[in-house]
């Protein structure tokens, strides 16, 4: 595999085979790749974790990182994302990890140029390595997805990780159900409200308000939103007793979810973190290791 820009890439086995070998990562820790490859990472939106934690798994695997600042970079002068591509693969750049604002940016890339390209997020279309992340935390409490009750809950719409999760976690046999305002749905079908069914899942996980993809200002309050869609403590209190609670964040407290769960015990939000780093490792070896 030359590039990862979509779960939909990925077959059942391929994604169980990429979380088996970011366990081995976790349990025995890092190897350097056999050569040394040199990588950067292209981030064109705002990020802390996925750009940190993929700077982390390189310099773990023994990777050159090229640093790559998109606001000092020749783009500000009207170069293009192809351009700019092509010029780091001139430059001898094996691999480009990519965050950018335009759903499916990599289809101007990919087989036009010799690069691989790890998608860090394109907009609201999908976010690979987030969603490997979630499903290596879910394993990690669970076993298995076959059977597992899921919420996702919250701005839908414009969430590259639901689009990535609602596909993966139905493949591997996982319920999904999305709760979110009537307005924000985008594709999927979505109940609007919490009952005791939702409650009651194994699994909820809590979406940030994307107001930077919204064209219209919001309808709700920070208050009227965490009312109606949020987890609140009283809905948290009702949760089943083994339950987890998941949201990639950046989250905002009070809004989509009470402050007081963000660290409370069923919350795996930071353990999610440092998911990543072993996930992001399995990413790139299995990239980097597969090119000629
Ligand atoms: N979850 C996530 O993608 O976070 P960042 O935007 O900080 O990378």
């Amino acid at each position: 595999m030359n590039d990862l820009v979509s779960m939909k890439q990925l077959s059942e086995s391929e994604i169980l085979a990429l979380l088996d070998r970011a366990q081995n990562f976790e349990t025995y820790g890092a190897r350097e790749l056999p050569k040394k490859y040199t990588v950067s990472n292209l981030f064109f939106e705002p990020s802390t974790r996925t750009k940190t934690s993929f700077e982390v798994a390189e310099r773990k695997l023994g990777l050159d990182v090229v640093p790559f600042e998109s606001g000092l970079s020749s783009t500000i002068k009207g170069e293009t994302l192809y351009d700019t591509v092509k010029t780091l693969e001139s430059i001898g750049v094996d691999a480009l990890v990519i965050r950018h604002p335009d759903v499916g940016y990599y289809n101007q890339l990919i087989g036009k140029t010799n690069i691989s390209i790890i998608n860090g997020g394109d907009g609201s279309g999908q976010h690979p390595t987030q969603s490997l992340l979630d499903l290596y935390t879910i394993r990690e409490e669970f076993g298995s997805f076959e059977g597992l009750n899921i919420v996702i809950a919250g701005d839908i719409a414009h969430s590259r990780v639901a689009r990535s999760n609602a596909d993966a976690l139905t493949r591997l046999g996982a319920n999904v159900t999305f709760l979110c305002p009537t307005e924000w749905c985008g594709e999927f079908n979505a109940v609007h409200e919490w009952d005791e069914n939702l409650l009651n899942s194994d699994v909820i996980m809590l979406l940030r308000v994307q107001h930077e993809r919204h064209n219209e200002k919001s309808i709700f309050t920070k208050e009227s939103y965490h009312n109606q869609y949020g987890l609140t403590l009283e809905r948290a209190k009702r949760m089943k007793e083994n339950a987890i609670i998941l949201h990639p964040a950046p989250f905002n407290r009070g809004v989509e979810i009470d402050e007081n769960l963000i660290e409370c015990s069923k919350s795996r939000i930071f353990k999610q973190m440092e998911n990543g780093v072993y996930v992001r490792m399995a990413v790139l070896e299995l990239i980097l290791n597969g090119r000629n």
